[in-house]
């Protein structure tokens, strides 16, 4: 009777195991913003962080847009599992319908030079090439 008693408790904790497993999986598909510093790469890569930008109140959808240009939230951004579909020369290339939004340079000064300059909740952001600029893709890879 003990025994039989000590083998479920067994199979009911192999159970839990095999659940919490697989929550550990699906919390792993969904993406969430990420803590650290991130480095944009392309010709010239820029130093980007999201905690120093939300912590600001700027929400995803200022940045992250889907196809037809519609904002996507924590939640959009998290149920699509994939950061590639995040990427912003994954549209903006040069097959892009609008010839003014195909190259890296005016993607990205468009969205962050031009809050910088204008500013948000009356602060501005830094406007010299090297605040956002790294020197070289070395420098990237040791961190400041
Ligand atoms: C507010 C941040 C910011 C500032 C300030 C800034 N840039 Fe950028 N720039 C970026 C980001 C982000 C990218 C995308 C990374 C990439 O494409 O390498 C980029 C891309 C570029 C590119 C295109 C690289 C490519 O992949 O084709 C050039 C050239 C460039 N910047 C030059 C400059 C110069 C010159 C200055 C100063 C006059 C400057 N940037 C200031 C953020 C900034
Ligand atoms: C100020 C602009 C901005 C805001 C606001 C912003 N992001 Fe981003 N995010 C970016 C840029 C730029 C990238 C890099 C895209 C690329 O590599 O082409 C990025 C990349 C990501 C990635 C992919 C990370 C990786 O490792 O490649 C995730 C996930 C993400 N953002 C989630 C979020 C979420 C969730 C929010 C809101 C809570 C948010 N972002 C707000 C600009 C922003
Ligand atoms: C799924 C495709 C897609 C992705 C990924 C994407 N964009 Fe866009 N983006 C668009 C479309 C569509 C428009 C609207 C174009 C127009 O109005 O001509 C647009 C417009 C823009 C504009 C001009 C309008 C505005 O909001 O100021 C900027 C700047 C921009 N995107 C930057 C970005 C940045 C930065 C990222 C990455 C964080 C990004 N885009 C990711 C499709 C995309
Ligand atoms: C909606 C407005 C807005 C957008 C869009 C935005 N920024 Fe900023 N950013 C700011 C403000 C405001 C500050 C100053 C924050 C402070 O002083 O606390 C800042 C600060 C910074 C800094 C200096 C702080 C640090 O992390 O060292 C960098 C670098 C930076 N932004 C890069 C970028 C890049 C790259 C993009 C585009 C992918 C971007 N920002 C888009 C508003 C914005």
């Amino acid at each position: 009777m003990r025994k039989k008693m000590m083998m479920s408790g067994a199979f009911l904790s192999a159970v839990t195991t095999i659940v919490f497993g697989a929550g550990l999986v699906l919390a792993a598909a969904s993406l969430l913003v990420p803590e650290k510093e991130m480095v944009i790469e392309g010709k010239k890569p820029a130093r980007f962080d999201h905690a120093k930008h939300t912590a600001l109140g700027v929400e995803c959808g200022v940045c992250h847009h889907d196809k037809d240009h519609n904002p996507l939230t924590a939640e959009n951004v998290g149920a699509s599992g994939n950061e590639e579909q995040l990427r912003c020369m994954s549209c903006h290339n040069k097959n892009f319908a609008n010839a003014e939004l195909q190259k890296a340079k005016d993607v990205f000064h468009a969205c962050c030079k031009t809050c910088h300059k204008e500013g948000y909740n009356g602060k501005n952001g830094p406007a010299k090439c090297k605040d956002c600029h790294l020197k070289t893709k070395k420098t990237a890879v040791e961190g400041c």
